[in-house]
């Protein structure tokens, strides 16, 4: 979602601003625009445009048409009017003098706005933003922080915002409440961003600003306060990622680079933790007493991060025997859920930020729950409010289809699950020893199917041109597809649905008919006979059936699918982690040849900030 970027230097600021707020791109967005402080004139330069960052950019010869050491810079998602010229950010006061970048909602935007109204105060724009930049004018009287102090006791809802005054042309003020923002110090001068791949290229020195939290930047460093005003010290930490890692790298999209980027990733994430034949979580540790009374697991999160909850369903209660139900982050706080201190609570999420997730975890810890979240991005909200982390260490990922992410979490929910199941003494000895062996083959399995990609892109080749796709199968291979169909949906817009198998005759099979395609996942031997039934079950509607299943049963699913990827056998703990390759590399191809903008899918944000 919208994207922040601010600097104050020794350098010009546009390009800078231009060059963050492409690295911001992939967060999702429709507009882009930037305000920087014009010394000749002493007066801002706001430029704003309507469709892709480039259109702006063009517009500025890259930035060299500024001349500013100090500005902002903005990429929106819209919310509150339609994405235009005039609804983009930066927003201005009515004297142009104040300037505002945010991201989030301002939930009390009408009433603020009726009250400025009243005061005769003229709005040019749609947006929530605009009252937060016509409430500091509203409020200014020479003191800037003041005036953003006054204004944050009077709004209310999620925002980051960065703020930029034509009469303190010295520094840009930062706030943060449910938003992500982060600072960066380097010799070039001051940043803010919504994320460290916007600055990566001049610092990797930031700090995580908390909710409440007010910074000043200037030009020789910045200075913290809390809510109450009072200056804060804040914790300078080193960034271990590579402006590499957030590069295509020679690759024509992120998500293929990110797809073929997993074997790497799950090693990572994975042998680290697996020393001397034992689940080792350096980073990690729940008591025995815990553990013994913990009477229910709740698994929250959105999206693909969702899915692996789903996956993780099946596995926590096969291994441990203890209840598990997964939640929509968005659902959570809304079903009264039943969450006491013998609850954990395992909280999914890539970037850390989701709004939703995030609400869930609030309201989970309200009720007492033990918070363990599992996170990509390091210093990220989730994983600063919850009890424990896990990190995924998957690196950046760009595209915003989620691929190497989903798998990362996938993996290492699975080992987590083996790990409980170990403390509980529910696992065999010689069942632990299997999947810790499956764990290490996982990669070069991964590596495997990889290879075999061309004939994925042949029958891609096959079924491009489908309107509404079935995934079908059952548990683990149920979970599975609902991942297979959101990837294929989201970047190639067409219509596909998950359905457990079983449900087929309670309404769906009425859909099948001649030529529809199918997409039958039959990985999971225990249920291979009944995956194979439904097969039958469609082939006799007309349908056209893409099956997925493993190397031990693809000649038999050959006498009955129409065309069958196949993955290697693994332990069926992993089965789903093998399985979702070839359904990734299915929905890239098939986007890739209906010409979709595959990084960066209409509607569609990296991280959803807002409710
Ligand atoms: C967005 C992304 C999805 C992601 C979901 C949850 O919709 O496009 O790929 O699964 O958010 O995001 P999270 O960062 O919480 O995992």
């Amino acid at each position: 979602m919208c994207g922040i970027v601010g600097f104050i230097g020794n350098e010009q600021a546009a390009p800078i601003l231009l060059e963050g707020l492409s690295r911001l791109e992939y967060r999702g967005y429709d507009s882009a625009g930037v305000a920087v402080f014009d010394g000749e004139t002493g007066t801002l330069a706001v430029h704003k445009a309507k469709g892709r960052l480039q259109v702006l950019s063009d517009q500025l010869h890259g930035g060299a048409d500024l001349n500013s050491t100090v500005g902002v810079g903005h990429t929106r998602w819209a919310t509150h009017g339609a994405p235009s010229d005039v609804n983009s950010h930066p927003q201005v006061s009515r004297s142009g003098r104040i300037a505002v970048v945010h991201n989030g909602i301002i939930e009390n935007y009408a009433e603020l706005k009726a009250f400025l109204v009243a005061q005769g105060v003229p709005f040019t724009s749609e947006t929530d933003t605009e009252v937060v930049a016509q409430l500091i004018e509203y409020f200014y009287e020479g003191d800037l922080l003041a005036a953003v102090s006054r204004v944050l006791h009077r709004i209310e809802g999620a925002y980051a915002l960065g703020i930029l005054c034509a009469d303190c042309p010295e520094q840009i003020i930062a706030v943060r409440k449910d938003g992500p923002l982060i600072l960066g110090y380097s010799q070039e001068g001051s940043f803010i961003a919504s994320d460290v791949t916007a600055i990566l290229r001049h610092t990797r020195q930031v700090s995580y600003m908390e909710d409440g939290e007010v910074a000043v930047l200037t030009r020789d460093g910045i200075r913290c306060y809390n809510r109450l005003m009072q200056p804060v010290e804040k914790e300078i930490v080193t960034v271990d990622w590579e402006i590499n890692d957030a590069e295509k790298g020679g690759y024509e999209h992120f998500m293929f680079k990110e797809i073929m980027e997993q074997p790497d990733a799950i090693r990572r994430c994975i042998s680290p933790r697996i020393r001397e034949g034992e689940v080792v979580f350096e980073d990690f540790s729940l008591s025995e007493n815990f553990i013994k009374a913990m009477r229910r697991i709740y698994i929250v999160a959105c999206g693909s991060s969702y899915h692996v909850g789903m996956v993780g369903k099946y596995h926590l209660e096969r291994l441990t025997r203890i209840p598990v139900e997964v939640a929509l982050g968005s659902e959570f706080r809304y079903m009264d859920p039943i969450v006491d201190e013998n609850t954990l609570v395992i909280v999914i999420s890539q970037s850390g930020e989701t709004l939703d997730t995030m609400a869930a975890l609030r309201e989970a810890r309200r009720l007492g729950g033990h918070i363990l979240s599992i996170v990509n991005v390091v210093g990220s909200s989730i994983a600063r409010e919850s009890d424990q982390v896990l990190y995924t260490w998957a690196g950046p990922e760009i595209a915003v289809a989620t691929t190497k992410a989903y798998s990362t979490q996938l993996a290492l929910l699975s080992l987590l699950s083996l790990w409980l199941a170990r403390q509980l003494n529910t696992v065999p000895e010689k069942d632990y020893r299997a999947m810790l062996s499956a764990f290490q083959e996982l990669p070069g399995k991964m590596e495997e199917v990889l290879s075999h990609r061309d004939s994925i892109q042949y029958f891609a080749a096959q079924y491009f041109n489908h309107n509404s796709i079935f995934f079908i199968g059952r548990n683990l291979d149920y979970a599975l597809g609902l991942e297979g169909s959101l990837k294929l949906k989201e970047i190639s817009y067409i219509h596909s649905e998950a359905y457990a198998s079983g449900e087929l005759k309670h309404g769906t099979i009425s859909l099948i008919e001649d030529g529809t395609l199918v997409v039958a996942l039959g990985t999971y031997g225990t249920l291979f006979a009944k995956a194979m039934s439904n097969v039958v079950e469609v082939k006799a509607r007309g349908a056209d059936v893409l099956a997925l299943t493993t190397a031990n049963h693809r000649e038999e699913m050959s006498h009955t699918a129409d065309a069958v990827m196949v993955i290697p056998d693994i332990h069926d703990l992993l089965l789903p982690s093998l399985g979702v390759v070839p359904l990734q590399l299915f929905a890239y191809y098939v986007a890739l040849m209906r010409g979709c903008d595959i990084d960066k899918p209409r509607n569609l944000a990296k991280s959803v900030t807002v409710e």
